[in-house]
């Protein structure tokens, strides 16, 4: 393992007010999402939707990595260049999804735990050799009646770790992801009191599986009320909620904190990361950085709709997201920005 090089890679990913753009679903979950346009769910139009993404022009401006998928990541453009040249030439770095998914827990009826553990080593030695410089792995909790179970947390946490520590083995920076889902009418307490469990939970499991702290990236969930819950909080009340949670709950030594968005809208994402930046940013350990998926993806999704002739305006409009969130980082995001 060369430390020197992760270290100096988790900090590239969090520099320059930048932040991570996941364009890493899954082939049945992009589908999804297609389906719900009426988008062919095709190899090809998941192919030429992740090519306009990635040539974006100008998006290296806010994107300092993009998160892929294995199928993405061995994809060319029309003209036969590789999506990972393409991606470094930018000034990118390119990651790698490298979990199998969230199954069905045995004995935890309502909860996941998430998969790819084995042959973990040889894929990241493949990955990296295609030029991948860091990984992502998500874990999913569940929130409800007598859930999560402790079970379900632990076991999660150090699936985790031992990706993580895998990951630094190959010279991967690996992201640690956490989510404790939106979903359901719990509030913004009851959010709040899972999640500084399940951090605890994952990073005493990183200390126990010895992952080096300074060598990887935490991508967790904000501190929110479930998307039914009939109480939801203002921005800044989310802002504080977030930043305490996470103070009381990662190590300083991590160089940077990369949120999920979690089915927020893509303005309340931006709106909840830019408080949290403007108000405390001076006072804290790590970077509050992004590393999103559907708040930066969604908008340009529905514009491009699976027609070539929409590639311009869909790129116009992705690359306004990560505009907005790279403003978001250094607390200079408002509404005026969204009109522009
Ligand atoms: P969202 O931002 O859409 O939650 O996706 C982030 C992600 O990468 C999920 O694994």
């Amino acid at each position: 393992m060369n430390t020197q090089e992760l270290i100096n890679t988790a900090r590239m990913l969090v520099a320059g007010d930048k932040g991570l753009l996941a364009m890493d679903e899954s082939t049945p979950t992009c589908d999804k999402r297609f389906a719900m346009l009426g988008i062919p769910q095709t190899l090809e139009a998941r192919r030429a939707y992740r090519e306009m993404i990635i040539t974006t022009p100008g998006l290296a401006e806010s994107i300092s990595g993009l998160i892929l998928y294995d199928e993405t990541i061995r994809q060319k453009k029309k003209d036969g260049t590789t999506f990972i040249k393409i991606i470094i030439d930018a000034g990118i770095i390119p990651g790698i999804k490298v979990d199998t998914g969230a199954k069905d827990m045995a004995g935890h009826p309502g909860e996941k735990i998430t998969e790819g553990l084995d042959g973990l080593r040889s894929r990241l030695t493949e990955y990296s050799q295609m030029g991948a410089r860091f990984a992502k792995w998500r874990a999913v909790i569940a929130l409800g009646e007598g859930l999560p179970s402790q079970g379900c947390i632990e076991a999660n946490a150090q699936s985790l770790a031992r990706y993580a520590a895998l990951c630094q083995e190959a010279g991967l920076v690996p992201i640690v992801e956490p989510e404790v889902l939106m979903d359901g009418e719990h509030t913004l307490g009851r959010c709040n009191e899972v999640t500084e469990e399940v951090l605890r939970t994952v990073f005493n499991q990183l200390y126990t599986q010895r992952v080096m702290l300074e060598g990887m990236i935490l991508k967790p969930n904000m501190v929110l009320p479930g998307l039914a819950c009939p109480k939801q909080e203002t921005v800044d009340e989310v802002a504080d909620a977030t930043v305490r949670c996470l103070l009381r709950s990662v190590p300083a030594a991590i160089p940077g904190i990369a949120f999920l968005s979690g089915g927020q809208t893509s303005e309340l994402a931006s709106a909840r990361l830019n408080a949290m930046n403007f108000r405390f940013k001076s006072r804290l350990p790590w970077a509050l950085s992004f590393s999103f998926a559907r708040a930066i993806q969604q908008p340009a999704l529905e514009i491009w709709h699976g027609d070539e002739k929409n590639v311009f305006a869909a790129q116009k409009a992705l690359y306004h997201r990560a505009s907005c969130n790279r403003a978001a980082r250094r607390g200079e995001y408002t509404t005026a920005i969204e009109m522009v």
